[in-house]
């Protein structure tokens, strides 16, 4: 995580600065800081917190400058504090840092015995001092940089300003991402392309063994090999300025969205209403060997990866395993002949779903990314990428992303099913026309808001909440859970209905909420057995379910029934349902719905 820009050209750098930093404020707002140059003048100003209150401390300089770096932070190693907020400064080095060095503390010891005291507690003020050890040896900048990357271990993308070279600025990374940015008044360095949209036509994303120079009127690049330009590519990232069109959060305007985005992920890989993918670049003969699907992400991208897998096993019948990013590697998974690995991530940035990408492809295995956020790391480098075309996400808690995600995979699974003469060309063309129409059912829900509203003030003064489900219910129940936690800080569990009695049945006391799903038919009556052996044990019961032409009276203490005449209408009713619920929740309880917490929007660290 943590969000970098820098600066160098004749234009305003404190304002360039300032409009970077709050396009990327959802990399991280534990802090902000910056550094900036020009006249002769330097001033270093941060602060705690959201980026906002790094502009108003900026506001009140006066001078012109003409360079800058800027940082916004999510605190790995040391607290959230001024002491701790990027830039770092060690003598004639002045740096900002994304990612983890992970033997700070080796070079640390060895730097204090050199006599090097250190004002933070960060690893980044570790390798600040490192590259300015260097520097002292009166070296060129590359040289002490590319001489500080060979001692250190873990990832990184700096932003690096030299005593001595103003206007200038250089640039590394390992693992972290960064991209230089050519604009019509100067050079830019990013986290990512949108941080670039409003200011650069062309962009180059910095390889890892390279290191870039920029000046105010040429960019350069230094290899082991020599000196060169960048290869500018064209940038087709674009940024909305933040405009919640009237809503009171980002999270509840990107629910509002779902509706719409069903058309946006689905049609661009529909032809003739059948799945194609054509416009992914690959066909069907590209799988036609897949025996085995590893679907890998982290939270709610592994949470919608849980329903492709239901998707998959239920219509191409090929066996699929969901893994967790950050364990995929450890776990160790089986690659039998013929895996398919699937890469699901909204920002195409997470470090553990990159690094799981990267382990698979040295596994040998074929790579897909279903990704949403255009050219990132997993996008660029899987072998092959589908976008979910969910535009950009502004709250930190997903919705739309894992919507678009879910109606990918269903897709991608008629395509294999397809493929695999699993479903008849009839078969597929009436469940394409199925998951097309299942806006109906989402926009129906988004209209009870009101009525998801009265359930949330029925929960938000429980200390934890039961979901349970079976089957896809309880692939739902996961994702309903982490997003009441993340964002209304209320605990919540997710549980195969059958599982609860097996143990964490004795939490349940009077008034617990447990929140059952039941959208499958033939599943309910089960379902319903599991929800009333908790009420029986005195917890206030919570069904959401379909028309099943069942009576509901007596059945939970309350019941939503879910929009739409089938099951896959119910699924997706379902997950407007679970995020609404959130979000009304964190709204009575006045959280900061779209920042919560201790999170940040892109985990740019393992
Ligand atoms: C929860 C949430 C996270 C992300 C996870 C993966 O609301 O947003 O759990 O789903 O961090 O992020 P991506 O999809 O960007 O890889």
């Amino acid at each position: 995580m943590c969000g970098i820009i820098g600066y160098t050209g004749s234009g305003d750098a404190k304002k360039k600065v300032a409009d970077g930093l709050e396009i990327l404020e959802y990399r991280g707002y534990d802090s902000a800081g910056a550094l900036l140059l020009g006249n002769g003048k330097t001033e270093i100003i941060k602060t705690e917190g959201r980026v906002s209150n790094l502009k108003n401390k900026l506001d009140t300089l006066s001078s012109n400058f003409t360079t800058g770096i800027g940082h916004t932070r999510w605190a790995t190693h040391g607290a959230p504090s001024i002491k701790n907020a990027h830039p770092h400064r060690v003598c004639g080095v002045c740096l900002v840092h994304n990612g983890i060095i992970e033997n700070y503390k080796e070079i640390k010891k060895r730097l204090e015995g050199k006599g090097i005291t250190f004002q933070s507690e960060t690893d980044s003020e570790v390798a600040c001092a490192l590259i300015d050890s260097h520097f002292k040896e009166n070296v060129h900048p590359c040289v002490a940089i590319l001489m500080a990357e060979r001692e250190l271990i873990g990832s990184w993308a700096f932003a690096i300003s030299f005593d001595g070279y103003e206007g200038e600025l250089f640039a590394t990374r390992r693992g972290s991402p960064l991209h230089l940015g050519k604009g019509k008044d100067g050079f830019y360095l990013a986290s990512d392309l949108t941080a670039l949209s409003s200011f650069c036509d062309e962009f180059y994303t910095l390889h890892e063994s390279e290191i870039a120079h920029l000046f105010e009127n040429k960019a350069l690049i230094y290899t082991p090999d020599g000196t060169s330009t960048p290869d500018w590519q064209k940038n087709e990232a674009s940024y909305t300025k933040a405009d919640k069109q009237g809503y009171e959060h980002y999270m509840l305007k990107e629910i509002n969205e779902e509706p719409r985005l069903v058309r946006n992920a689905l049609l661009p890989y529909i032809n003739r209403g059948l799945p194609d993918f054509s416009s992914a670049s690959f066909s069907y003969d590209l799988f036609k060997d897949i025996s085995k699907i590893h679907l890998v992400a982290c939270g709610s991208a592994m949470h919608a990866s849980l329903l492709g897998k239901h998707f998959i096993e239920s219509y191409a019948k090929i066996p699929t395993e969901v893994f967790v990013a950050s364990e995929y590697r450890y776990s160790p998974p089986v690659f039998e002949k013929n895996t398919l690995v699937i890469l699901v991530s909204q920002s195409g940035e997470t470090a553990d779903t990159i690094a799981s990408m990267k382990y698979a492809k040295s596994c040998g295995s074929l790579t897909l990314g279903i990704i949403n956020a255009p050219s990132t790391t997993l996008a660029r480098e899987s072998d092959f990428c589908i976008y979910t075309h969910a535009g950009q996400e502004l709250a930190v808690a997903t919705t739309k992303g894992y919507l678009t995600q879910a109606l990918v995979l269903f897709l991608f699974a008629l395509f294999l099913g397809l493929g695999k003469d699993k479903l008849t060309e009839n078969e597929a063309r009436e469940l394409t026309n199925k998951i097309l129409s299942v806006d109906t059912p989402i926009l129906e829900t988004i209209k009870r808001q009101g009525e998801l509203s009265s359930l949330a003030s029925q929960l938000v003064s429980s200390p934890h909440i039961f979901y349970i489900g079976r089957g896809i219910d309880y692939y739902l129940s996961c994702e309903a859970s982490l997003k009441l936690k993340e964002i209304s800080y209320i605990n919540a569990q997710a549980y195969e209905a059958g599982e609860l009695k097996h143990g964490t049945i004795s939490l349940i006391e009077n008034g617990t909420p447990v929140i059952a799903f039941a959208t499958n038919e033939e599943l309910f009556d089960k379902t319903v057995s599991n929800l009333k052996e908790t009420k029986s044990r005195g917890a206030h019961t919570i069904l959401f379910t379909g028309d099943f032409s069942k009576s509901l009276d007596g059945i939970a203490d309350e019941c939503f029934v879910l929009e739409g005449k089938d099951k896959i209408d119910m699924i997706f009713s379902l997950v407007i349902a679970l995020q609404l619920l959130a979000y009304e929740c964190a709204n009575q309880k006045g959280c900061e719905i779209d920042r919560p917490r201790n999170l940040a929007k892109s985990v740019t660290v393992e």
